[in-house]
């Protein structure tokens, strides 16, 4: 990878502009630094490797050179957008996702809600949206997002919070970083007015996985156990737990486990 293949190769996108690292510390914090110096809408950080990578929750992301794909882009949202604001992870979730299925034509791809995208059950995909702010005014958001490619990607065993796959094993095949980068940023930029329509928590709540199952769910102190039902108009998630009826969990911090998995 380099900034001039990837600047030919991503040129049929609407990118504004495009800072390429061999080695950075988080892609999401350059791209924050660069929308506090006045970035455009749709610029583009990509790294072949992160010190600092980070994660949600405060969990760091690793990302070893040539094994992954690590790229954080720039949005400003608009007024209408603004009530939306946490679907602009769900929406990166839902491109990879569907960008997996269609092009790469892979089965049991999912998304674990909020935003890691499974295929058969493992995660191949985090996302970490994060924003920069003014005062009270949203100046942008930096939508980050780590695919495991080649198997050098995945953490070790003893570090796996949950179970973990990357692209290539599952495809059989090697897999062209830059292909699936263009692939996600197209799928991304189409998606996004269907942030506004409904449409997008349809495709959400479609490829939720473990719906219909049993699930632990840990908020703030408390673990909340129940049938996974599915996501609601508002993005919420619904628990059918025994004793309170359907239970509705607001994106924040949510660890989600199917019930039979320890951790
Ligand atoms: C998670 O599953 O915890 C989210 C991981 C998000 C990782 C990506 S890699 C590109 C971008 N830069 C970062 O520092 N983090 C995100």
């Amino acid at each position: 990878m380099d900034a001039d293949v990837l600047r030919s190769r991503l040129q049929h996108l609407p990118i504004a502009a495009l800072r390429y690292y061999d080695v950075t510390g988080s892609t999401n914090q350059d791209a924050l630094e660069w929308i506090e110096d006045g970035a455009d809408e749709y610029s583009l950080v990509v790294a072949d490797s992160q010190t600092a990578g980070r994660g949600r929750m405060g969990r760091r992301w690793e990302t070893h050179p040539g094994a992954a794909l690590a790229f954080s882009l720039i949005l400003k949202p608009r007024e209408e957008e603004k009530p939306c604001l946490s679907l602009f992870s769900p929406l990166c979730a839902v491109a990879v996702a569907l960008v997996l299925i269609n092009v790469y034509r892979l089965k049991g791809v999912q998304v674990k809600w909020p935003n890691d995208v499974l295929i058969e059950r493992r995660k191949v995909c985090g996302i970490l949206v994060e924003s920069a702010w003014e005062g009270d005014s949203l100046l942008g958001i930096a939508a980050g997002v780590g695919i495991n490619v080649l198997p050098e990607a995945l953490p070790p065993d003893e570090q796996l919070l949950f179970p973990a796959t990357c692209v290539e094993t599952q495809v059989g095949k090697p897999v062209d970083r830059i292909d699936l980068l263009a692939a996600v940023l197209g799928e991304i930029m189409a998606w996004r007015p269907h942030l506004t329509t409904g449409q997008l928590i349809q495709t959400w709540d479609r490829l939720l996985a473990f719906k219909g199952e049993a699930v632990r769910l840990e908020h703030k102190d408390c673990v909340v156990s129940g049938k996974l039902w599915g996501i609601a108009q508002d993005g919420s998630l619904c628990i059918q737990t025994e004793t309170e009826g359907i239970q509705k969990f607001y994106f924040g911090d949510v660890h989600l486990r199917p019930e039979p998995f320890c951790d």
